[in-house]
């Protein structure tokens, strides 16, 4: 074999070691990884996790304090979404019971309640006084809200706070539902005074309470700016009313008023 002979089987050896390190290297590294790719690309929505009743960080321990803050007469445009702010940031929940006249005004306000694991209460339809009704009239103060709720947000709402408070043992079984009264009274519709209500939610709170507030006033959110964090704070859980009774073992029954879990 002479010189040139070796040079042209040196050149043909060589590009076959080439080829053939090309093929083991395709072959090696997948095709779809692109080492320089972001994990994250911009622009890509991140998605905020949504707490439901189901996760554990929502679970209630039995054995800790725990209140339930409630809403009346709402949705309503602004306050509302103030006080779902809060639970959200807090990792809180409360219990709205709604009215008729603003319920349809504003579902997403009852959509997102229900997203963050909030419970949604029959305040009725019209918030007249039951007992001035007949039987055939609070029914339809009932079902308007629990039908309407749940075409809005697929739940049924199982608890009803009469208007007023106002009731008899006619209404509770005409209505049929277990009716949920207070046992702290915020009368935040009066004072309209941030201070008030903060006074007032906290001043004898204890295990087991109901605090009744509504979400109309911009003075009741802001009371709620402190009132929330100064109650997880002194231990208490923040949970809603059906949750308040099943971790303390207490049933809920048709026709029966209860002001407080304890
Ligand atoms: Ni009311």
């Amino acid at each position: 074999m002479n010189k040139r002979n070796i040079l042209k089987l040196c050149i043909v050896s060589l590009i076959v070691c080439i080829f053939t390190c090309g093929c083991m290297m395709s072959s090696v590294i997948p095709p779809s990884i692109e080492v320089d790719a972001p994990a994250f690309p911009a622009n890509t929505p991140v998605d905020i996790p949504i707490y439901t009743p189901d996760e554990p960080n929502f679970s209630v321990d039995p054995n800790k304090p725990m209140v339930a803050l409630t809403f009346d007469d709402g949705p309503s445009a602004q306050v509302t979404g103030k006080i779902l702010d809060l639970i959200e940031r807090y990792g809180i929940r409360a219990t709205f019971f709604v009215q008729g006249q603003n319920l349809t005004k504003y579902p997403q306000h009852i959509k997102r309640a229900v997203e963050l694991g909030c419970e949604i209460g029959n305040h009725t339809k019209d918030h007249k006084k039951l007992t001035a009704l007949n039987d055939e009239e609070i029914i339809v103060q009932r079902d308007y809200i629990n039908s309407t709720v749940r075409d809005i947000a697929g739940i049924t709402p199982t608890l009803l706070r009469p208007p007023y408070g106002n009731m008899n043992e006619h209404v509770r079984e005409t209505t049929a539902m277990p009716f949920i009264l207070w046992s702290i009274d915020t009368k935040d519709w009066e004072s309209r005074n941030k201070d008030a209500v903060i006074y007032a939610a906290l001043k004898d709170v204890q295990d087991g309470d109901i605090i009744l507030m509504h979400d109309l006033y911009t003075s009741t959110a802001e009371a709620c700016e402190e009132i929330i964090p100064e109650l997880i704070n002194r231990g208490y859980q923040l949970v809603t009313v059906s949750e308040m009774f099943a971790a303390k073992g207490m049933a809920l029954d048709s026709g029966v008023s209860y002001g407080h879990a304890r």
